[in-house]
Order: structure tokens, then C-alpha cells, then sequence
């Protein structure tokens, strides 16, 4: 199989990377990139395990072939807060009991995120909607929607915050 060279960014750094045309993202991401924190549960786009935002999308990365992030803006849970400052939504998903296994948080998170960037103030229907394609063999989803809620408040007020500080 040919391989190409491709240009994106991933959590906000510019990076080249050869790849092979038939691997998916997710095999460039863990395999290349060593960023381990994407999961590959189903690799067949049922699970959403290894969901990354593309451009602020969700994508199930075992879908998408890793040369059609050429030019775009990869996120993945490494590119999310830090060991020292949790993104809310990382700190809500630990405060509200929201993580057991764990295998499905990083894409839980990331989807939660894309939700909360376009809708802050998400009601149950549409976090439920949101969260869909990721599936919890572990925590039955109530304390996954109950850590959304949790931070999308959280968030709220930062802004306020920052507002209020301009
Ligand atoms: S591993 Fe991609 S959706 Fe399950
Ligand atoms: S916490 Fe185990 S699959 Fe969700």
C-alpha cells in the first residue's frame, strides 16, 4: 500500500506524518502518535470508544481513514486540560462517579465536549441524543448525563466569570 504524507494538527500542534493510505485514524493515532487515551473497542463504528473530534466534530476514528485529516484540527483526550487543571468536563466525570472501566470515557468525554461547544445548556433528551453513539457497559448512564449536566454548569459560570472580569 502507498504511503503519503500528511500535514494537521493535533491538539493544537502542527504535525507531519507518513502514513500508509489504508490506515484508519485510529491506528495513526495510537500506533504513530502513541497517544493511547483513544480506545479501539468495536472497530467497526458501533461503540464510539474511539471517538476524536475532527474540526470540533465527533468521529469515530475507527472509521476515517487517516489521510482525510489533511489541513484539519485533530482533538484527542491528551489535548484536553492537564495533569494539574482538569477540563471541566474530566473533573465531572470523576466528581459525579461517572468513571468505572474508564474504556469509554476518553470518547464520552470528547463527544460530551462537542455537545457543550455548540449547546451549553444541553437538556437529558439532547445530551441522550448526543452520547448515542457512545456505548457504557459500566456506569448505566445516569452518572455520565449527570456529570454532562454538571459541567455544562460549571462551564457556565467560568464564562460568567470571565465576563464579569472583562
Ligand atoms: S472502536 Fe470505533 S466505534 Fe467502536
Ligand atoms: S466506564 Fe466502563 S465502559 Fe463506560
Amino acid at each position: 500500500m502507498a504511503t503519503r504524507k500528511i500535514s494537521f494538527t493535533i491538539n493544537g500542534e502542527k504535525v507531519e506524518v507518513s502514513v500508509n493510505e489504508d490506515w484508519t485514524l485510529l491506528k495513526m493515532i495510537r500506533d504513530v502518535l502513541k497517544l493511547k487515551g483513544t480506545k479501539e473497542g468495536c472497530g467497526e463504528g458501533d461503540c464510539g470508544a474511539c471517538t476524536v473530534l475532527v474540526d470540533n466534530a465527533p468521529v469515530n476514528s475507527c472509521l476515517v481513514l487517516a489521510v482525510q485529516v489533511e489541513g484539519k484540527e485533530v482533538l484527542t483526550i491528551e489535548g484536553l486540560g492537564t495533569a494539574e487543571k482538569l477540563h471541566p468536563l474530566q473533573q465531572a466525570f470523576i466528581d459525579e462517579g461517572a468513571v468505572q472501566c474508564g474504556y469509554c470515557t476518553p470518547g464520552m468525554i470528547l463527544a460530551s465536549k462537542a455537545l457543550l461547544d455548540a449547546n451549553p445548556q444541553p437538556n437529558d433528551e439532547e445530551i441522550k441524543t448526543a452520547l448515542s453513539g457512545n456505548l457504557c457497559r459500566c456506569t448505566g448512564y445516569k452518572k455520565i448525563f449527570k456529570a454532562v449536566h454538571s459541567a455544562s454548569k460549571c462551564m457556565l459560570q467560568d464564562t460568567q466569570q470571565e465576563e464579569g472580569t472583562e
